[in-house]
């Protein structure tokens, strides 16, 4: 099989619940023009909201930016209210679509199961994943970082084929750095992806474990990036808040491409 190259770098926008058909419009314009001379070194997707997803995939279409989901139903079809599957994600254009994001294991009491089951029937379906994994100031506080990473890794893998692995990013996103402004310092940041890349190492294989992208997610912006783009255990970042505005996120969309640039091969 082949493994994608975890030397180059993978900046996410996650656009959470904002904006508006114009809003949103103006910013996938404005990061179409920022991303073309950055294609060629840097991987990016954006993740609009669903009403939003297939006209913003018609303004990226050609720029090599890659349109995401935020969410998609465990299910394959059927009596769920509300719910949106992984093939109508595909149907309309989406590539990429996050799983297990803090706000949807919180706010909508997603269980470590649950989300195991998204992962599945997403890869199975041809989209890529964006795992979600992080744990909350309490937990950290108590010295259980490496123990909540691991639950939630293990079980959101669980049943993964290793040929599926190539379509999986990690996002490690410390809860208590979402939203706050308070990012994890590149060394905590570092010391979680490294155990996270053994849990993988673990589950799978070493060469598997080397070559999955891990991104760091928390308050990541223009100010923070380079330190922890720094890290060679940081394969790229989940930014929320600064990828709503077209310059921050260009401006972190630059730094991944000199991180890349600057890494042995
Ligand atoms: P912020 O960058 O706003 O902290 O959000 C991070 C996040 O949750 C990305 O998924």
């Amino acid at each position: 099989m082949t493994h994608h190259n975890s030397k180059r770098f993978f900046i996410g926008g996650n656009w959470k619940m904002n904006g508006t058909r114009e809003a949103a419009t103006l910013l996938a314009n404005e990061l179409v023009t920022a991303f073309e001379p950055l294609a060629m070194s840097v991987d990016a997707a954006i993740f609009p909201p669903f009403p939003y997803l297939q006209h913003i995939g018609g303004i990226l279409r050609g720029s090599g930016l890659m349109l995401g989901a935020q969410q998609v139903s465990a299910d394959a079809n059927g009596a769920f209210t509300g719910q949106v599957s992984a093939e109508m994600l595909l149907d309309i254009g989406v590539e990429i679509v996050i799983i297990g994001h803090s706000e949807c294991r919180q706010l909508l009491a997603e269980s470590d199961e649950l989300i195991g089951e998204k992962v599945a029937i997403a890869v199975s379906t041809g989209l890529s994943v964006m795992l979600c994994v992080g744990e909350t100031w309490q937990e950290r506080q108590a010295g259980h970082t490496e123990a909540v990473c691991r639950r939630q890794i293990s079980a959101a893998l669980k049943g993964i084929h290793l040929d599926h692995m190539g379509a999986i990013h990690i996002a490690y996103e410390p809860i208590w750095a979402i939203g706050t402004g308070r990012s994890a310092s590149p060394q905590d940041a570092a010391l979680s992806h490294a155990s996270l890349r053994k849990d993988i190492e673990d589950l799978y294989d070493p060469s598997l474990a080397a070559a999955t992208r891990i991104l760091y997610g928390g308050s990541v912006n223009p100010a923070n990036a380079t330190s922890l783009f720094a890290q060679p255990e940081i394969q790229g970042a989940l930014v929320g808040g600064a990828s709503l505005k077209a310059a921050d996120f260009a401006s972190i969309l630059r730094s991944a491409s000199q991180a890349t640039s600057s890494r042995p091969n």
